[in-house]
């Protein structure tokens, strides 16, 4: 079993990593079970999916939990969800020394998380992601978060779970298309700051994607490390070093919203080629030696990723993209903060970045064939 702690002081976790976890989950969870009591939440997808066996799990180490199942979708990270669970939990006589376990993806990740922090002014939380996302991105770092009419993920709480069991064995059942958009998160530790993670990645990245086991343990124990230091290092966000897990979110947020947030594309779909765009634009800024971009687009399409906006039906116009970046956000004199790259794992922050530059660019790049 692998094992990865997460840096912060009283507040400090550990990720448990290994195949056939969700089987086993009850001797890990079994601590928590002595003080209180254990609620697990979940979906009705996850836990068609893999709910029988983490309920096995548990009953197989003598443990009985309470098993709250919600509606599958981002539409559960709502205002209306969140009462109704926060009222749930109460009426089950939630205590802060109980323990609310998250079974399933970043959507019942970040609902639950917010209701464990608020229900009681906090109570225990543990996170068992179940998608290749929540496994190596949203399960670790503590951000909570629903969202409403203003826009996605506005009103949270930094709540750090207790614990974070992944099994990469849950991704069996993951559709191919949701395990490829978690894959760009993936991608994106070695991009930001790991340039032989990122050659791991060209290397691996199809076997990963095809299910093999040892490959999924090394990209999630990986990319897990990679973001419980820089979690470590900069819990709330306020030092600038947490923003590089954004790396590629604000091309990709403006993909999204053009979308209208749809299944059209991905939140992990959309990140890819925000990535790929911010590589291009540093490049046609001067800021990266040419190559990085090229070498980017052709792993995507090793491994099934879209490499361009208009692959992902994005036609533009550009000033409608831009206009998507700038949405709800301070800006500076037509400046915005942006991740750029001086070459793959060399990435900063630019709070600087001149927005009609970054216009004329998407122009450019989408009257492309
Ligand atoms: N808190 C953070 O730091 C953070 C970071 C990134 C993303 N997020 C949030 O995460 C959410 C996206 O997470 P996601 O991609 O995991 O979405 P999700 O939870 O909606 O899961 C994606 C799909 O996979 C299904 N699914 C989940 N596990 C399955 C399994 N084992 N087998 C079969 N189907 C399964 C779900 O029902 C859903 O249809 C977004 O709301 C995003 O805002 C949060
Ligand atoms: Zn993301």
């Amino acid at each position: 079993m692998k094992r990865i702690d997460v840096a912060l002081g009283e507040r400090s976790y550990p990720i448990l990593i290994e195949a056939g976890l969700l089987d086993r989950a009850g001797a890990e969870l079994a601590r928590f079970a002595r003080g209180g009591r254990l609620i697990v939440i979940s979906e009705e997808t996850v836990d068609a999916a893999v709910g029988g066996r983490f309920r096995a799990g548990l009953a197989s180490a003598g443990l009985a939990a309470e098993t709250i199942v919600l509606p599958p979708g981002e539409g559960t990270k709502s205002w209306t969800q969140l009462a109704a669970l926060v009222d749930r939990l109460l009426a089950l006589g939630v205590e802060r020394s109980d323990h609310v376990v998250a079974l399933g993806g970043g959507v019942i990740g970040d609902l639950v998380g917010f209701a464990a922090a608020i229900a009681k002014r906090g109570c225990g939380f543990v996170q068992v992601p179940t998608t290749l996302l929540s496994q190596v991105d949203s399960s670790v770092g503590g951000k909570t978060a629903i969202n409403t009419p203003a826009g996605k993920n506005l009103v949270g709480a930094f709540h750090q779970p207790a614990l974070v069991l992944i099994d990469p064995s849950a991704l069996d059942t993951l559709p191919p298309r949701e395990l490829r958009a978690g894959y760009a998160e993936v991608v994106k530790y070695g991009l930001i700051d790991d340039a032989d993670f990122f050659a791991w990645c060209e290397t691996h990245g199809a076997d990963l994607l095809a299910g093999d086991d040892g490959a999924r343990v090394h990209a999630i124990a990986h990319s897990v490390a990679a973001k419980a230091r820089i979690v470590g290092e900069d819990e709330r966000e306020t030092s600038g070093r947490r923003a590089l897990l954004n790396l590629g979110h604000t091309f990709g947020h403006a993909l999204e919203a053009e979308t209208g947030f749809s299944d059209r594309l991905l939140h992990g779909e959309a990140v890819a080629i925000g990535m790929l765009l911010a590589f291009r634009f540093s490049e046609s800024e001067g800021l990266c030696p040419p190559g990085a971009a090229a070498r980017i687009a052709a792993h995507y399409r090793a491994v099934g990723l879209a490499d361009h906006p208009r692959k992902a039906g994005i036609t533009g116009p550009a000033s409608r993209l831009v206009a998507h970046m700038t949405h709800d956000k301070k800006m500076a004199g037509g400046k915005l903060p942006f991740l750029l790259a001086h070459g793959i794992g060399q990435t900063y922050l630019d709070r600087d970045v001149d927005l009609g530059r970054v216009e004329t660019f998407l122009t450019r790049v989408l009257a492309e064939a």
